[in-house]
């Protein structure tokens, strides 16, 4: 596990039980460059708010791993607060070890795209791996991207989680957490229509793995309106962007999940930033300019993230 001097990253355990305990959640923010990582420590730092800061494969080529490792040692040093390290959608079981062996606390393994037995299987590797060196895993089950591409929300059967087999794959897999999926996606394009959550199924998923049970929601972006406008009133070109607006994030708090993953929203926010400054100081060409902005803007978002997550105060 990643330390610097008396600072150790921790596994999420202990931060989620308590997140359980008083009904909030963690916030997972994914990073690959230097930008990324201050707003996020910076922001967590200053709200005194535990933080998971994930990189995901693509991310983490990148970013390049010695980069990657140094700036979480600098993170560590420069906070007080909680931090996790972990592997966001890690699509092998050889991906998960070396992020292990690299100091991460935490990896997913998101075999969701294979079938129920293969899906444990796989999982049931890189947990074994994981837990010898104190590493906590996250598994998928159920499939979350392009759902209403695929099938009217009415039926969804065979694509969001079954509260059934959930059960039998923490049990068979021996995962830490496990994100569900009920009806977000990734991305700024969730909802073709109204947005929707199958809140149902997630009651009926907290009440078959039981209370204590970490779960994660991702695709959980609010695909802001004014990071749309921030990005359209200034070069970009995005349209009918839709999110998960913030009364059902509260409700999937609300129904016990601990762990809510963003990104589309600190990519738009970023953007936005950078746009904006450049197209209303053309004479300007230093990028400690634009991503300064960048960097503060991301920050304020992911303040109002914690805000809204209940983790504020709760380092
Ligand atoms: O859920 C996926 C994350 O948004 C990471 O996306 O593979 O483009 O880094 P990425
Ligand atoms: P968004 O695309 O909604 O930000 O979801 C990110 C995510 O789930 C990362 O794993
Ligand atoms: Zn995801």
């Amino acid at each position: 596990m990643i330390n610097i001097g008396n600072r150790t990253l921790i596994n999420s355990k202990d931060i989620f039980s308590k997140a359980i305990e008083q009904k909030y959640a963690i916030g997972a923010f994914n990073i690959n460059n230097l930008e990324l990582v201050q707003s996020v420590v910076e922001a967590a730092e200053e709200s005194k708010s535990p933080v998971i800061v994930q990189v995901s494969p693509s991310g983490k080529k990148y970013i390049k791993n010695n980069y990657l490792i140094k700036l979480i040692e600098a993170a560590l040093e420069s906070t007080t607060i909680p931090l996790v390290l972990h592997l966001d959608h890690g699509d092998s079981l050889e991906v998960c070890k070396e992020c292990i062996d690299l100091g991460f606390s935490s990896v997913m393994i998101d075999g969701s795209s294979l079938d129920f037995k293969k899906n444990i299987e796989i999982t049931r590797q890189v947990v074994d791996y994981a837990h010898t060196k104190g590493v906590v895993v996250e598994a998928e089950l159920g499939k979350l991207s392009g759902i209403e591409d695929e099938i009217s929300v009415e039926n969804h059967e065979g694509i969001y989680t079954d509260p059934q087999k959930a059960v039998e794959f923490i049990t068979r897999t021996g995962c830490d957490s496990l994100a569900v999926a009920i009806g977000t996606s990734h991305g700024a394009y969730k909802f073709k229509q109204e947005p929707k959550l199958d809140f149902e199924r997630l009651k009926n998923i907290k009440e078959m793995v039981g209370n204590n049970y970490p779960l994660v929601l991702h695709g959980a972006s609010n695909v802001l309106e004014e990071s749309i406008k921030m990005n359209n009133n200034f070069g970009g070109k995005i349209e009918k962007a839709q999110g998960v607006p913030d009364f059902m994030i509260k409700e999937a708090i609300n129904m016990g999940v601990v762990k809510i993953n963003v990104d589309t929203d600190t990519r738009l926010a970023f953007s936005g930033a950078v746009r904006q400054y450049l197209n209303q100081n053309p004479t300007e060409f230093d990028p400690r300019k634009y991503l300064g902005v960048a960097r503060d803007t991301v920050k304020e978002l992911v303040k109002n993230k914690i805000k809204l997550f209940g983790s504020e105060n709760k380092s």
